[in-house]
């Protein structure tokens, strides 16, 4: 692999792959063999087919931020960093696309666009240190897909490798390309288990020239998502809109020691609105304060000053981070319709109550999308199986009201073996399908998003 690669990028002392053997599942560790990290796509055509051929598991990795385990070598073998794939190749300004290798940083990559008065907006709350591809593979969300979506509605192609080292571009600058089947959606959240990403084409759209977030705490969960609810009802569409829980709001804001109004307000939501003149922001602002009003909010306040507005968002995204400190938890990251937030929170805190667990709850409500967060700290083996039934009690409820398993963190590991909660057999047995026509030996991060796949087929000779 150092002929390959060259022997500087590839690491096999246990020192150098601590660092890869984790991701912000915390709690799992799992190292790989080796790390190798190659600076083209000739070289990691080259290292799949070699490791094809010798049947070595491969783990595609990216900023390493996933929440699902997606990134970890859990049958050992080779770590595939992308990190040194760092360029942005071009920013065409007249297409309003972006060529990004796949080891850019989100956020570079969104600091580099908006320099020239254009905008990307997917932004995982990792943004800092997660990367492209990772975003690419897991088709990753963030608090700006209430209005624009998620990582994948922004991809117009890629360049992938396929397991056995064969090269594809599956789409490029054009906006429109109906020549066969999409195979650009067919890899964005496929989480590196059918080819690995080198390359993307991103759309880009004029920056908005005019921000503001909105600020309200409400009396009550229930009620803040209700008013989620009814802000879109009234046909008014924020840029971010997030639901955040009193315990999530007080961890968070004390670990970044950042003081927010209403500390004692059980539940807040966090808007965001943009445009493309003040008055319209302006105009969606005023509207939304009178019906957070009507909808029961203590108070509304309005964040246009930049400090202001960057400490509110600092410690939203903060939570994860914050509750990590506290001790090990589980993290839920389901969604149901936006219609079905109410319900969907007031049985998490009722299966919760049940099982004597104190839930953080905070997320993307605009997208019905709740990270519920649950310390497993504190609760000894007795209480092991109540625990992981209240988990499961959950999952089960955000796909009785018509979600998912999953909005934005991916099946990864963790969630491979509840994937039939959420999919039927035709559709997984349609998955294996694919994955056997484009990775026949199975060395594409064996071990994820398929129930039950192990490493069985493939002798790791790593
Ligand atoms: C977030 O929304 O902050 C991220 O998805 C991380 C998390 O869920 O905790
Ligand atoms: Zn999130």
């Amino acid at each position: 692999m150092a002929g390959i690669a060259g022997e500087a990028h590839v690491l096999v002392a246990a020192g150098d792959l601590a660092a890869y053997a984790k991701d912000w599942t915390r709690d799992l560790v799992h190292a790989p063999s080796a790390v190798v990290k190659p600076r083209t796509t000739e070289e990691v055509s080259r290292l799949l087919a070699f490791c094809d051929g010798r049947r070595i598991p491969v783990t595609p990795q990216g900023g390493r931020t996933g929440m699902s385990g997606g990134a970890l070598a859990v049958h050992g073998g080779v770590a595939l960093s992308v990190e040194r794939m760092n360029a942005i190749l071009e920013i065409d300004e007249g297409n309003f696309v972006a060529v990004a290798e796949a080891g850019v940083v989100t956020q570079t990559l969104q600091e580099a666009v908006e320099e020239k008065g254009l905008f990307y907006p997917p932004d995982p709350s990792s943004r800092g240190s997660c990367l492209i591809g990772g975003n690419v593979a897991e088709n990753a969300g963030g608090p700006h897909s209430a209005k624009y979506g998620v990582t994948g509605k922004w991809v117009l192609g890629l360049e992938a490798v396929f397991a056995d080292g064969r090269v594809t571009v599956t789409g490029g600058k054009t906006r429109k390309d109906v020549a066969g089947y999409d195979l650009t959606a067919l890899l964005v959240g496929s989480e590196g288990t059918l080819a690995v990403v080198t390359k993307a084409w991103l759309r880009l759209i004029a920056k908005p020239v005019a921000w503001a977030t909105v600020f309200a705490p409400f009396p009550s969960l229930a009620a803040a998502a209700q008013a989620v609810f009814e802000i879109h009802r009234r046909r008014l569409v924020p840029s971010a809109c997030e639901l955040i829980d009193r315990p999530s709001v007080q961890v968070s804001s004390k670990a970044k020691g950042i003081g927010v109004p209403f500390p004692a307000a059980e539940a807040r939501i966090l808007l965001d609105f943009d445009g493309g003149s003040e008055d319209e922001v302006e105009r969606d602002v005023t509207a939304a304060g009178e019906i957070l009003l009507t909808c029961g909010a203590l108070d509304v306040a309005l964040a246009t000053d930049e400090t202001k507005r960057r400490g509110l968002w600092d410690v939203r995204r903060g939570i994860a981070e914050a509750i990590h400190d506290l001790g090990v938890s589980v993290e839920l990251d389901v969604a149901v319709p936006r219609s079905e937030l109410v319900p969907l929170v007031e049985g998490v805190r009722r299966i919760a109550e049940r099982a004597g667990l104190h839930p953080f709850c905070y997320g993307h409500a605009a997208d019905g999308n709740l990270h519920v967060r649950l310390l497993r700290e504190g609760h000894g083996a007795l209480e092991t199986s109540r625990f992981d039934e209240a988990v499961k009690g959950i999952y089960s409820e955000a796909v009785h009201l018509g979600g998912t398993i999953t909005g934005e963190h991916g099946v990864g590991l963790i969630l491979k073996d509840l994937l039939p909660l959420r999919r039927d057999a035709a559709f997984l047995a349609a998955m294996r399908a694919v994955k056997q026509a484009l990775d026949p030996n199975g060395i594409l991060n064996p071990g994820k998003v398929l129930p039950g796949q192990t490493v069985r087929q493939v002798q790791n000779q790593g």
